[in-house]
C-alpha cells in the first residue's frame, strides 16, 4: 500500500471495516467472527486448508471464502474435499477428510449466498436448521455424514436455485414446505434415509430440471403432478418403497429425457404416452409389480439409449413398433411372462438372448426358434 494512505486507514481503522484503495472494504469483523466458529468446528489436519484463515481480513486470501468486496461481507463458502484445486488434489485420495460439524454460527453470515461443504466424508451432524434464514441460492453439503431431518422450513429459502444434500445419513421426511421453493432448478437427496411420501404438491416446483431422490426409503406414490413441471428433465426414484401407478401424466412432461424408477413397489400399467415421449432417452422401471402389455407405442421419434423394464409382471408380446424406433441401444425386457415371437428388424438385430431371458413364452430373434 502506498504510504500515503496510512493517515486515512489509521483514521478507519477503528471502525468494523477498513476502507482499500479501490473502495473494497475489508471484511466485517462479525463475518469474520463467524467464519472463525465455522473453523473450530471442522477439523482437517492433512490439507491446511484453514491456515489461510487467519488475519484480520477474510475476505482476503481465506481460502474458499468469497465477499462482496464493496460491502466487505462474507456471500460464499465452498471448501470441496474432491476439488481439483492443488491444495486439495495434491493430498491424494487419502488426504482429503474433514470432520466436526457445521456450526450454527454460519448462519451469521447474513449475506451467505452459496454454501458449499461437500464431499469430505466425515463431517457429522446435523444441518444447521437456522441456515433457512439466510439468502442462500446454493446449498451443497453432499458427501459428509450429516444426520438429523432436512429442516422442516427449507421452503423459507426463496432464492434457493441448487439443494444438494445426498450421500449423507439424512432421516425424516422431505418436508412439505420444499414444494415452495420456485427458484429450485437442481434437487438432489439421494443416498440417504428419508421416509414419508413425496409432497403431492411437489409439482408446482416449475423451475426444477434434476430431481434425484435415489436411494431412500420414500413411500407412497408419485404424484401426479409431477407430470406438469415444465423443464423436468431427469427424474430418479430408484431403490425406494414408492407404490401406485406411474402416473400417465409423466407422458406429457415435455423435456423428459431419463426416468428411473426402478427397484419399488409400483404396480399397474406402463402408461401409454410414456412410452412414445419423444425424448426420453433412458427408462428404467425395473423391479416393480408392473403388469398389463408392454404399450405397443413406439415410433420413429423414440430414441431409446437404455429401455429397462425387466423383473415385473409383463404379459403379451414384444410390441411390433419397437421396431420402427430410430434407436434402442441397451434393451432389457427379462423376467417377466411375455411371450410370443421376437420381432425381427433393426433394433432386435443386435440384441442378445439376455434381453428376452426368462419369459417362458418367448421364442425366436436371438432365443431357440419359435
Ligand atoms: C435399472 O434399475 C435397476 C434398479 O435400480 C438397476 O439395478 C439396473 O442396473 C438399472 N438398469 C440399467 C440398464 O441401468
Amino acid at each position: 500500500m502506498a504510504p500515503r494512505l496510512l493517515p486515512f486507514v489509521l483514521l478507519v481503522a477503528a471502525t468494523a471495516s477498513t476502507v482499500w484503495a479501490e473502495g473494497s472494504v475489508k471484511c466485517s469483523e462479525s463475518d469474520r467472527d463467524a467464519l472463525l466458529a465455522i473453523r473450530s468446528a471442522l477439523s482437517e489436519s492433512h490439507l491446511g486448508i484453514f491456515s489461510s484463515w487467519t488475519g484480520d481480513d477474510c475476505c482476503s486470501d481465506w481460502y474458499g471464502v468469497s465477499c462482496d468486496p464493496s460491502a466487505g461481507r462474507v456471500t460464499g463458502i465452498s471448501l470441496r474435499g474432491e476439488s481439483p484445486d492443488p491444495i486439495v488434489a495434491n493430498a491424494g485420495r487419502a488426504g482429503a477428510l474433514m470432520y466436526g460439524r457445521i456450526s450454527p454460527e454460519v448462519c451469521r453470515l447474513d449475506r451467505l449466498t452459496t454454501l458449499i461443504i461437500a464431499d469430505w466424508k466425515h463431517i457429522s451432524g446435523p444441518i444447521p436448521p437456522c441456515l433457512t434464514s439466510l439468502p442462500l441460492r446454493i446449498l451443497d453439503l453432499v458427501g459428509n455424514r450429516l444426520s438429523g431431518p432436512i429442516p422442516d422450513d427449507i421452503g423459507n429459502l426463496a432464492h434457493l436455485t441448487v439443494l444438494n444434500v445426498a450421500d449423507n445419513h439424512l432421516s425424516g421426511t422431505i418436508p412439505a414446505s420444499l414444494s415452495s421453493l420456485s427458484s429450485l432448478m437442481h434437487l438432489d437427496l439421494s443416498n440417504n434415509q428419508i421416509s414419508g411420501a413425496i409432497p403431492s404438491d411437489f409439482g408446482n416446483l416449475g423451475m426444477l430440471s434434476r430431481v434425484l431422490l435415489a436411494r431412500n426409503r420414500i413411500s407412497g406414490g408419485i404424484p401426479s403432478s409431477v407430470g406438469s413441471m415444465s423443464r423436468l428433465a431427469d427424474l430418479d426414484l430408484a431403490e425406494n418403497r414408492i407404490s401406485g401407478k406411474i402416473p400417465a401424466s409423466l407422458g406429457s412432461s415435455p423435456v423428459l429425457s431419463s426416468l428411473y424408477l426402478g427397484s419399488n413397489r409400483l404396480s399397474g400399467g406402463i402408461p401409454s404416452a410414456l412410452v412414445a415421449s419423444q425424448g426420453l432417452g433412458i427408462l428404467n422401471l425395473s423391479r416393480n409389480i408392473i403388469e398389463g402389455e408392454i404399450p405397443d407405442s413406439f415410433s420413429s421419434g423414440s430414441y431409446y439409449t437404455s429401455l429397462d423394464l425387466s423383473y415385473n409382471q409383463l404379459s403379451g408380446a414384444v410390441p411390433k413398433t419397437l421396431e420402427s424406433a430410430a434407436y434402442v441401444g441397451h434393451l432389457d425386457l427379462s423376467n417377466n411372462k411375455l411371450n410370443g415371437a421376437i420381432p425381427s428388424g433393426s433394433p432386435f438385430d443386435h440384441l442378445e438372448a439376455a434381453s428376452f431371458a426368462g419369459n417362458s413364452g418367448l421364442c425366436g430373434g436371438p432365443l431357440p426358434a419359435c
